[in-house]
């Protein structure tokens, strides 16, 4: 089902978007029953392009992408994208599959490294074969624990390859590298945007595969105490739905993007602490912040160098955190606040 809050965002994405570079395009989607996939998919439907879904529901919902089931323009296989294959001609792909959840990947850290390495390489043939564009999403994990904040893409990054976040990490690390190079042997025109924690309706709030954003605002919602690990002045910068897809179909669209990797975030930046109390405050909850062990390799702060994004696709996020926030909590509650 749409609601409200999703339709009116369908329609400020389309309003950033110049032109007709999507219409009539055959683009797959992998990874499109989830979060950021779902979303892409409704825009493309409805700026006219026909959509193919590749998820093996791992973490994806059906009721992301119900609504989408009856459009004769949309087609949704059930499959592992590691060894998914596709016979018609395809224009794009859009490479969203993986494990984005810290307790998931944790969990599956080896399906966590095959969706990356061997679900990317698949990718990068059909591409190949195809002729296609090919984005990757790639994430400001392969920062790792940052030593220079705000983070630029020139910078390479701490990374323990061999700790728990490891398994992500090296994956996305491993499917860039990948992807550079089937751009420079083969000339295969990839896009590979870094993606600071996004946040909105759809994120998904439930036990193992809740992010803190989508945890908090649900222990809130059900007067739950407020999980928060270590002492909560870790920082991320959170980039509203919206503002993500934009720049996600941006730099598609984008002849200068092809071979580069670029930062897709928000660069207002918020401790974890922070954000359990703007919940609190917005909810009105009897919730009590609960502190916890902070676990291994959790990066001390987050916070991207968009300027290379605001170049390229002529682009900077738009929605502030409070506005965001405020939506997000509206849309999981169903209540106004
Ligand atoms: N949401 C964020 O803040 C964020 C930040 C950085 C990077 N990313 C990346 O963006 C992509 C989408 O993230 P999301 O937040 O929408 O996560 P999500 O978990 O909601 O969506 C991922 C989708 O991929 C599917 N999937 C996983 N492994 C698969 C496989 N082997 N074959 C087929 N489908 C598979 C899942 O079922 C799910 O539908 C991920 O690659 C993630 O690493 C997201």
């Amino acid at each position: 089902m749409i609601d409200n809050i999703v339709f009116e965002d369908i329609e400020t994405i389309k309003s950033n978007l110049k032109g007709d570079f999507f219409a009539g395009k055959k683009v797959l989607v992998t990874g499109g029953a989830g979060f950021i996939g779902s979303w892409l998919c409704d825009v493309l439907l409805s700026l006219g392009s026909e959509v193919i879904v590749v998820d093996d529901f791992s973490t994806g919902r059906t009721r992301n992408i119900e609504h989408l089931m009856q459009n004769p323009k949309f087609k949704l296989v059930k499959s592992d994208v590691c060894k998914f294959q596709e016979k018609e001609k395809l224009d794009l792909i859009l490479h969203m599959a993986g494990h984005a959840s810290p307790d998931e990947y944790m969990a599956h850290p080896i399906e966590t490294l095959q969706t990356s390495a061997d679900g990317t390489r698949n990718m990068a043939e059909l591409a190949r074969k195809n002729d296609a564009t090919l984005l990757f999403a790639s994430t400001s994990e392969v920062y790792g624990d940052a030593e220079i904040v705000p983070t630029p893409e020139t910078y390479w990054g701490k990374v323990n390859p061999i700790g728990p976040r490891s398994c992500y990490d090296e994956g996305k690390r491993f499917a860039e590298a990948l992807l550079m190079a089937y751009c420079k042997q083969c000339g295969l025109n990839v896009r590979v945007p870094r993606i600071f924690n996004s946040y909105g309706p759809r994120l998904r709030e439930d036990g193992l595969y809740g992010r803190a954003m989508s945890r908090f605002i649900l222990q809130a919602l059900t007067n739950q105490p407020i999980t928060v690990y270590g002492d909560g002045k870790q920082t991320r910068s959170f980039c509203y739905i919206t503002d993500t897809v934009t720049g996600l179909m941006l730099l598609t669209a984008s002849s200068k993007a092809k071979g580069e990797v670029v930062n897709i975030g928000n660069t207002q930046e918020v401790s974890v602490l922070e954000l359990a109390k703007k919940i609190k405050k917005i909810t009105k909850c009897k919730s009590e912040i609960e502190f916890h062990p902070l676990p291994k390799d959790d990066p001390k702060r987050r916070r991207p160098d968009t300027t290379k994004l605001e170049k390229i696709a002529l682009w900077k996020p738009s929605v502030n955190f409070e506005k965001g926030l405020k939506r997000t909590i509206v849309w999981f509650s169903g209540k106004k606040y």
